[in-house]
């Protein structure tokens, strides 16, 4: 039979004082209850195998010590790095958090979104879904605004007032990807981007026409080819661009890069003897492959720090709470080379 679970009352009877007694005692509150009386009340918590009901604090608390977090793809490292930065950050904090991974559809993050306020989580973190609309990402962050509950955008812009973000400078990334491939000589360069919708590929593609317009070079739209920040994306389209001469390729993620990879072991092309390849990302599979990926470092792991350092500021309602952006940086190492 299922043995009952010990109350505050059972304690309070079995000790011969008040619940608030073994309240103030089990949650080392001050007060003037003598040391006897405090040690007879834990030894008959411990004897008890007493357990505090979370949800009954938290009520009382009207607080769940809890944040809430959606992520569009946990299997991508870039985003399980930023969990854990996020995690090591709110855990110091005295938080736990939950994570949500989307598949990058946009309708389980309002799915989780009702799930998050509905558990009346402290905060949200939120990384958007790429298939995802302005409207759409109005009527979410206007939901999440309503609720009260403060939220940080993430790595993926949205353009809502009452929002504070943590994000990178995307057209500086593509900029200084497709730079590098240039001052090697390359003037073919293909574009796998991630998918169009979101303002994370529009900008770093605006990155890659803005060097090309540096170097006198035209933008060919055929050498752009959209792709969905996976493997199989990056596999599919090195026949496509070696069919139009490129000689190297421009990855808007290292996902995806290493789908190139996979591509060239199996048709027998050298990287990069036959290809250059530059990723996104720069997560840390980039520099254990035999050929070590040249790529866009982003810090994710401090992105998800900062992020919930801001979260936390809008929880304490501190006040001129700031947006941040950051620069990405190239990792030049063995995928790039002179044309
Ligand atoms: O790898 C996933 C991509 O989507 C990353 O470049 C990150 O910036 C996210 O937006």
């Amino acid at each position: 039979m299922r043995e009952t679970k010990t109350t505050i009352k059972d304690i309070a009877k079995a000790a011969g004082v008040s619940t608030t007694t073994v309240s103030l005692v089990l949650n080392n509150k001050p007060s003037r209850i003598s040391d006897k009386t405090k040690e007879k009340i834990l030894k008959i918590a411990k004897e008890k195998k007493y357990v505090p009901n979370k949800l009954a604090v938290n009520l009382a608390k009207q607080s769940s010590s809890t944040f809430g977090m959606i992520i569009p793809d946990i299997s991508n490292v870039f985003f399980a790095e930023l969990c854990k930065g996020c995690e090591v950050e709110s855990r110091k904090a005295g938080y736990s958090i939950t994570f949500s991974s989307s598949d990058e559809y946009i309708s389980t993050d309002l799915e989780y979104v009702d799930t998050m306020i509905a558990n009346r989580v402290d905060g949200i973190i939120y990384v958007s879904s790429s298939s995802t609309d302005a409207s759409t990402n109005q009527t979410i962050c206007q939901k999440i605004h309503s609720s009260q509950i403060p939220f940080v955008v993430v790595d993926r812009p949205i353009d809502f007032p009452y929002a504070k973000s943590v994000l990178m400078d995307n057209e500086v990334g593509g900029y200084i990807a497709t730079k590098h491939l240039l001052e090697l000589g390359h003037q073919r360069i293909g574009c796998l981007t991630g998918p169009m919708q979101s303002d994370t590929s529009i900008k770093r593609l605006s990155g890659y026409k803005k060097a090309l317009k540096e170097f006198n070079i035209s933008f060919d739209n055929s050498l752009i080819r959209e792709g969905d920040f996976q493997i199989q994306s990056g596999y599919d389209c090195l026949s496509y661009m070696r069919g139009l001469g490129v000689t190297a390729i421009f990855c808007f993620n290292d996902m995806m890069a290493l789908g190139i990879y996979k591509a060239a072991r199996d048709y027998g092309l050298k990287i990069p003897e036959d290809i250059s390849v530059v990723g996104y990302d720069d997560i840390f599979i980039c520099d254990l492959l035999d050929v070590p990926l040249t790529t866009v470092h982003q810090p994710a792991y401090s992105i998800g720090r900062y992020a919930v350092q801001t979260l936390l500021s809008l929880v304490r309602k501190d006040k001129n709470v700031e947006n941040i952006v950051l620069s990405p940086s190239l990792k030049v190492r063995a995928s790039t080379r002179r044309f």
